[in-house]
């Protein structure tokens, strides 16, 4: 029988925040969607509910009119369905196809993460948020796209200004004052470089969407451009950091990993289950339902929380722990079924094929700081926010 969804309202944002997973725990236990007051949201946390919600986009969609992220980036291919989905994101898929992104983005990103370890090789310490995960995400990002003159600080930044405001709900007027900066800025940046791709196609993102079948307005490109950046470089940038943090503690894996580098693959793979760097994103209702236990009704905002899937004990053994030779089931960190992410060939060879082997290859015998230790923040999006370690020179 469907009960109502529990309201649980002593799990506060600022809990989540710290540290989500004792309350995604509690909310998995209790029922299929539980809302919790202070987010104002049914939050979804089993992973065979998640499963369930993303092989129906007819009772589960992502199509959102109201949606805040509309109004601040545009109608992107991240909030349609269907037909208009698929042809926006056929769009996109030259760039991100597994033999472009081999022969293509690898020599580039492999430059980059070059460039930046030779910044700070001789040091012997260094915060590797600041001074490679970030820069290393957003110079990839804006080499992808096909920018031209962005510093990636610029880039990173409007990445930063844009996720803001979609999780703003319009109550600070800064936030959203900043967002709509940055969309400028980069509808400026766009109009600076698209002639170029006109009569001169390449791999870039920008080009692939110049050229795809279906025409596309200059609103499509300049929304999808703007979903992309504000989801293509905060999750490989704390993929990167979550990576080395589970190897750096855990000495035996790291061991096993540094003698045998294909392993750097289920390394990451095994970061993103553990702590996803996107930990939930939005379905919409369509019309009175029922979820596993809880009956839903029609125009309920659902999160989905992928990052408390990724730990559901019926699923994964010992979840909450870091092991790259765990049983490799699918997880849900990439998400699952049509909005599955487009990204995920370009962020395995990133960060699983060249910024994580590199750092291990580069920076010898590298250590967790003791006297700084890593700091990790968020439940939306989750990764650390610093992560300093030390190396012998
Ligand atoms: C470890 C790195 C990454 C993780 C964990 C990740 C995760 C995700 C997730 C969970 C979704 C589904 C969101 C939803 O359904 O609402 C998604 C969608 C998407 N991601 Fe990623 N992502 C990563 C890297 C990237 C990169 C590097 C790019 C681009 C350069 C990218 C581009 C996209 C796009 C365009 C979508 C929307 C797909 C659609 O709506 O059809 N992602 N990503």
């Amino acid at each position: 029988m469907a009960t109502p969804v529990p309201v649980m309202d002593d799990i506060s944002i600022a809990a989540l925040t710290a540290d989500p997973y004792p309350s995604f725990r509690r909310m998995r236990e209790a029922a299929s969607a539980v809302w919790v007051s202070d987010a104002r949201i049914n939050l979804v946390t089993r992973f065979d509910d998640i499963m369930t919600v993303e092989r129906d986009h007819g009772r589960f969609a992502s199509t959102n009119p109201g949606s805040l992220m509309n109004k601040v980036m545009g109608h992107s291919l991240m909030r349609k369905d269907d037909e208009a989905h698929q042809v926006e994101r056929k769009a996109i898929e030259p760039s991100f196809r597994p033999g472009v992104v081999k022969n293509h983005w690898t020599p580039v990103f492999d430059a980059i993460a070059d460039r930046l370890i030779d910044a700070f090789v001789e040091s012997g310490e260094t915060d590797l948020f600041g001074s490679f995960a970030a820069p290393m995400a957003s110079l990839c990002l804006n080499e992808m796209i096909g920018f031209r003159n962005v510093a990636w600080q610029d880039l990173a930044a409007w990445s930063q200004a844009l996720m803001d405001g979609v999780s703003n709900y319009g109550t600070v007027p800064e936030t959203a004052t900043r967002a709509a900066a940055a969309s400028d800025a980069i509808d400026a940046a766009i109009d600076a470089v698209l002639d170029r791709y006109r009569d001169r196609p390449d791999a870039t993102i920008l080009s692939s969407m110049l050229h795809a079948e279906h025409a596309h307005s200059i609103e499509q490109i300049r929304a999808n451009i703007k979903v992309i950046i504000g989801g293509g470089l905060n999750e490989p940038r704390d993929s990167i950091l979550t990576t080395v943090y589970g190897l750096l503690l855990n000495p035996d894996q790291r061991a096993r990993v540094e003698a045998d580098p294909k392993l750097y693959r289920p390394a990451f793979e095994e970061a993103v289950r553990w702590v996803s760097p996107i930990g939930m994103y939005p379905r919409r209702v369509t019309r009175d339902t029922v979820l596993g236990d809880t009956a839903l009704k029609e125009g309920d905002q659902l999160g989905i929380c992928v990052g408390a899937a990724n730990r559901d004990q019926s699923r994964f053994s010992d979840p909450d722990a870091y092991d790259v030779f765990r049983d490799r089931g699918q997880h849900l960190g990439f998400g699952a079924g049509p909005h599955f992410c487009a990204g995920t060939w370009v962020a395995r060879q990133m960060v699983g094929e060249i910024a994580v082997p590199k750092l291990f290859d580069r920076l010898p015998n590298m250590q967790l700081d003791d006297d700084k230790p890593a700091r990790l923040s968020g439940w939306v999006f989750r990764g650390p926010v610093s992560l300093p370690v030390r190396w012998e020179v």
